[in-house]
């Protein structure tokens, strides 16, 4: 197992050294925000499974496409796979208690995208009778399973606001973590506004390694192909991994033209369109064969497992404790 890790980290800090060589069809930054494999902002670019997932406005500023709008992004990494977003609709500390409307947000579960565990969310002027509020050790000890699914009033982040400790007088907060999208749409039907705070890793000794800061933090996966990873390698001509709009068949884009394989296979990339077709089937047979070639290797954790959608509302199933 752990030289199956070593295997994948050798792997990944390959992909993220060899990103550099440039094609005229692929922008690599936006708005100072580097945009590397898997993601692209020039359709073609980077892996399809992230295809108009970003978008990099006239303005150069970039956003991530979710199912419920478009949040700027204020930050992406490759090394630690994540993307930082605002939504300017959530709560801030300007707001301080006249609360705005807002919105839930959602992700797209079909992607390889997952809210990251380092989120936090906070909820303003929740309704008593629907949230449940207060934490039931007796309940608890019985069914801890069921414990997670109260919004905890007595929160660190609730008593100490990031950047505002004393923005909120008379209307309460609490903090809770919603594991599903519905969940995160019922509950605020009974508070009045949310926002989402994230534990930023700053590198200091443990406990003080993370500090809370405002923004959705969206972990993401970099599938790993041995067919990308020979499309980048300067060795083999330094293309960059992307793919065919029409068909979303992997395609190495080289200065000189396109490849199915790397961008010194002349060969490959001077073909005609018939013997393109038989160069993918063969490659997709020899796949099948050879063991990586071809396949993602999908790199980091497994998603969440889905939770009971009512969590932290009162539901006849929890309404007893
Ligand atoms: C290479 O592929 C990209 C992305 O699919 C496309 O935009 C570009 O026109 C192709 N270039 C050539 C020379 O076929
Ligand atoms: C963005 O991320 C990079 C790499 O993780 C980090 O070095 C940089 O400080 C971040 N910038 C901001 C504005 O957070
Ligand atoms: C808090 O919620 C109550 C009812 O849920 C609502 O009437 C009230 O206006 C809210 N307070 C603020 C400051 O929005």
């Amino acid at each position: 197992m752990i030289s199956f890790i070593t295997h994948l980290t050798v792997l990944l800090s390959f992909f993220i050294t060899f990103t550099t060589a440039q094609s005229s069809t692929c922008r690599t930054s936006c708005g100072g925000i580097p945009i590397n494999y898997p993601f692209g902002i020039d359709d073609g670019c980077g892996s399809p499974y992230y295809r108009h997932i970003l978008v990099c406005s006239n303005s150069e500023k970039l956003e991530l496409r979710t199912p419920s709008g478009r949040y700027p992004v204020r930050n992406l990494s490759y090394s630690d796979p994540h993307i930082l977003v605002s939504d300017p609709l959530m709560w801030s500390c300007d707001d301080g208690e006249h609360f705005r409307p807002t919105r839930p947000f959602s992700l797209d579960t079909s992607t390889h995208f997952k809210l990251s565990p380092q989120n936090e969310y906070l909820f303003f002027n929740c309704s008593e009778d629907h949230v449940i509020m207060e934490p039931k050790p007796a309940f608890c000890e019985h069914f801890p399973e069921h414990c997670d699914s109260s919004c905890d009033s007595a929160s660190y982040l609730c008593r100490h606001l990031p950047g505002c400790a004393f923005a909120l007088t008379s209307s309460p907060c609490c903090s809770y973590y919603p594991k599903a999208t519905e969940s995160l749409r019922l509950m605020l039907k009974y508070c009045t506004s949310y926002t989402s705070v994230y534990w930023r890793n700053v590198g200091a000794p443990q406990p003080y390694d993370q500090v809370p800061e405002y923004g959705i933090r969206v972990d993401f996966d970099i599938p790993v192909t041995t067919r990308c990873l020979q499309c980048q390698d300067p060795m083999k001509g330094g293309g960059i991994c992307g793919f065919d709009t029409q068909t979303q068949n992997f395609l190495c884009l080289c200065k000189d033209g396109n490849s199915t394989t790397h961008c010194k296979d002349h060969d490959t990339a001077r073909h005609n369109k018939m013997v393109h077709v038989i160069a993918g089937t063969v490659s997709a047979v020899s796949a099948a064969g050879a063991f990586g070639v071809g396949a993602g290797i999908w790199y980091l954790k497994k998603l969440r497992a889905k939770a009971p959608v009512t969590c932290g509302v009162q539901s006849n199933d929890n309404r007893l404790f």
